[in-house]
């Protein structure tokens, strides 16, 4: 009996190594890289898969692990991914609708729920549906219009899949639609952002579908918003959370990602530098079980300045861990919080441009 308690323990210990991977998009070149995480070396790893895209710049995967989709400069495409650390020839792309001329596929999210459609932001007041359940970009059933003087940047939904929230860069609103049976979007309400000069970038949902987080890159503050159960609109709470330490001068800075941990009891937060030579800061907040901040529990700096990214992403396999891409140098960097401290487990250098915010790294999406 004691031995086949111990066995699992003996074979725990003794089975090699476990293999995390994540792929990791660039800016300005074909490149997509795939990382890989050895948990008892610690060591990171990456490969690099080259695509015909430009550009790919925010990833996003399909439920299934099945597909990666990117966005960027062209529009928006999609990959077959073949192996945990490589991906095959595009499936399909749907290039921009050609009105926008600052910025075409700012953003692309991939719903968790039938019929798994694609969303991508535009810097032209619309999102656009870009996706099919086969896992094709370019079958989207058309745009959205939001208004014509937004900007439309970060999306999430909320854990139904069933309410889609985005950002308006340009005046500071945050938007709700209701997501139809057949992927469709219906709009319900913008709400006001703390400030039409706020620049709302990244928002992120809490696991428990009763807060919602708003990255101000304009003003290096997170805000925090209680999403109504009734009306599934969000409400700001009146209350913004510094990204940099009061000593530092907010103008030298720029606010760019969060994420909650897996168990969604830690939100992570970052800022890039605006400055050369100096680095951005990471920061995180205690959460309750319905992701209202508690408190700050720690802000420390990053490698670097962060370049144009500085984006986080959290880890599906341990809570508490996130992946920090940097592109002022090129890198993936792994953190982790251990109830104490935060510190960096490992990292890995991609140097593959030379020059700052050319290549590596803008954003991570973990496989598994
Ligand atoms: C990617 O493209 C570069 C430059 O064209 C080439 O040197 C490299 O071998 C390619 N890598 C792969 C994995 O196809
Ligand atoms: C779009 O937003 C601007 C600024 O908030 C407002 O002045 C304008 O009336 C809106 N347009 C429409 C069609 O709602
Ligand atoms: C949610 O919205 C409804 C309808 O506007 C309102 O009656 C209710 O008080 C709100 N709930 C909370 C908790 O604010």
């Amino acid at each position: 009996m004691l031995q086949l308690l111990l066995s699992p323990l003996v074979w725990s210990l003794g089975a090699s190594a476990t293999l995390h991977h994540m792929f990791v998009g660039t800016y300005g070149g074909s490149g997509v890289y795939a990382v890989t995480y050895d948990d008892t070396t610690r060591a990171l790893t990456s490969t690099k898969s080259n695509t015909t895209r430009e550009d790919n710049e925010w990833l996003a995967l399909s439920y299934d692990g099945k597909t990666l989709y990117s966005s960027g400069l062209a529009g928006w495409s999609s990959f077959p991914i073949t192996s945990p650390t490589t991906i095959g020839a595009s499936t399909g792309s749907s290039p921009s609708p050609g009105q926008c001329a600052i910025w075409q596929g700012i953003f692309i999210l991939a719903s968790r729920r039938a019929p798994y459609s694609v969303y991508g932001t535009l810097s032209c007041a619309r999102s656009k549906d870009v996706g099919a359940p086969a896992g094709q970009v370019g079958r989207g059933k058309g745009e959205v219009v939001y208004n014509e003087t937004a900007v439309m940047y970060g999306m999430d939904m909320d854990p139904s899949n069933q309410y889609l929230y985005t950002s308006d860069f340009k005046s500071g609103k945050i938007w709700t639609h209701k997501v139809n049976k057949d992927g469709s979007l219906t709009a319900l309400a913008s709400v006001e952002g703390p400030s039409p000069v706020g620049a709302p970038r990244t928002v992120v949902v809490h696991p428990s579908g009763k807060s919602l987080y708003v990255v101000l890159e304009g003003w290096n503050v997170l805000a925090l918003y209680a999403i109504n159960a009734t009306t599934h609109l969000p409400e700001y709470m009146d209350a913004l959370f510094n990204l940099v330490p009061p000593t530092e001068t907010p103008a030298n800075y720029a606010a760019h990602s969060a994420v909650v941990s897996t168990k969604g009891s830690v939100l992570w937060a970052t800022t890039s530098s605006k400055v050369g030579g100096k680095p951005g800061f990471i920061t995180g907040f205690r959460l309750q079980e319905d992701g209202q901040i508690i408190d700050q529990i720690f802000q420390v700096n990053t490698p670097t300045g962060g370049g144009k990214s500085n984006n986080l992403a959290a880890s599906p396999f341990a809570d508490n861990m996130v992946a920090l891409t940097e592109s002022e140098r090129g890198s993936v960097s792994l953190w982790r919080y251990d109830n104490v401290n935060v510190k960096q487990i490992a990292s890995v250098q991609i140097h593959d441009a030379g020059a700052p915010n050319k290549g590596c790294c803008s954003e991570a999406v973990w496989l598994d």
